[in-house]
């Protein structure tokens, strides 16, 4: 798989990443600590070397799952990280924090369940708009002068909040959710990322698994699935109109004798080799399904045809609930 700059950081990825989230929690059951080997060994030998984690999913446990595979092949990959959101005893999750001092803790509990010593890149999960940012990146660009961590990125941040944070410590890259379902971020804030050459890291790029068609009603999701609740578009009626709208990718998928996956991943890789997308799976198939939209090749006439099919704006219900939904563009 092609490599590409993970912006101005000196660091190269693989142009799609893997999401690790799904295999500690939030969709279904976790995986095994050998089934999420297994994964990890297949998306790096299928030329993945650029894997995001975070210290709340799963608590902490998804990250620990990263382990003896860093152990392995720590010197030829790029581990993604973050912090910020935080759960209480029950793993309820309980507010946010980019307190230098919360910030300094979390790293270090990050890189003792990851087995490294350094993280290549460590986001701040979510902006708490109490602290002040240069506060916040302060400690963030003291942790790298510790060798601690390699590059700094943000996920879900304003333009404005990517601007004074550059102006304190240089950003290698910005995560949010972007895929032909969740546009909002083309008009002004991927132009932002470009000026200051900012990679983008697109997470959910197939929206969730509403992009591959694999989930059409509420028994498609396993026990304990965080979407139903979590997010407004997986609502018994907002599925059924978004499924009606993914279906109509059905017809250029079939063309192109592709999966409806392969056709949201290469919709983003044809948006440029600074949009980086990250999608997560827990099964084998689908992860080699995925990685072969790497030689997915659509042209203009395919991407106008493709946005045709799911207008801007076209998709049903927010994309967190009301909480969640409000720590975004901070
Ligand atoms: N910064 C943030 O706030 C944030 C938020 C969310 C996620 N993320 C990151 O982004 C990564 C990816 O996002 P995501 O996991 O939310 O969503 P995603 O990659 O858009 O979709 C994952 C879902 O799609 C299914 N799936 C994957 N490939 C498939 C295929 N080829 N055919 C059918 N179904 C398929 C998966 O099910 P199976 O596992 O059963 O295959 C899973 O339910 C996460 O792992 C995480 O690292 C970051």
């Amino acid at each position: 798989m092609r490599t590409v700059p993970l912006g101005k950081s000196g660091l190269q990825v693989s142009q799609l990443g893997f999401g690790c989230m799904g295999l500690a929690e939030f969709y279904g059951e976790a995986l095994g600590q050998e089934e999420a080997d297994k994964l990890l060994d297949a998306a790096f030998e299928h030329g993945v070397n650029f894997f995001d984690t975070a210290d709340v999913y799963g608590c902490g446990r998804n990250e620990e799952q990263l382990s003896g595979f860093l152990k392995r092949r720590r010197r030829d990959v790029v581990i993604a990280t973050k912090f910020a959101i935080l759960r209480d005893d029950n793993g309820a999750l309980a507010g946010l924090s980019n307190d230098p001092k919360y910030i300094r803790k979390a790293c270090d509990a990050s890189l003792k369940r990851l087995g490294v010593d350094e993280i290549d890149l460590y986001y701040m999960h979510r902006r708490d708009r109490s602290v002040p940012i240069e506060d916040s990146v302060g400690a963030m660009s003291e942790l790298v002068d510790a060798g601690k961590v390699r590059a700094i990125g943000l996920s879900e941040v304003s333009a404005d909040t990517l601007q004074a944070a550059m102006k304190i410590h240089p950003i290698a890259a910005v995560q949010s959710e972007y895929s032909i379902l969740t546009r909002e971020m083309e008009a002004e804030f991927i132009p932002a990322c470009r000026e200051h050459g900012v990679a983008f890291v697109a997470y959910s790029p197939l929206g969730r698994g509403l992009l591959t068609g694999a989930f059409r009603n509420a028994s498609d999701f396993g026990k304990d699935d965080y979407r139903m609740a979590g997010n407004p578009r997986f609502s018994e009626e907002a599925l059924a109109a978004n499924i009606k709208l993914v279906d109509r990718l059905g017809a250029i998928a079939k063309e192109k004798d592709a999966s409806l996956a392969q056709i949201a991943l290469a919709w983003l890789l044809a948006k440029g080799e600074d949009i980086i997308p990250i999608p997560g799976t827990k099964k084998l198939n689908r992860l080699k399904d995925n990685l072969a939209a790497a030689s997915t090749d659509l042209n203009a006439d395919d991407m106008a045809r493709i946005e045709e099919a799911i207008p801007e704006d076209a998709v049903e219900g927010e994309r967190y609930a009301p909480a969640a939904q409000s720590t975004l563009n901070a």
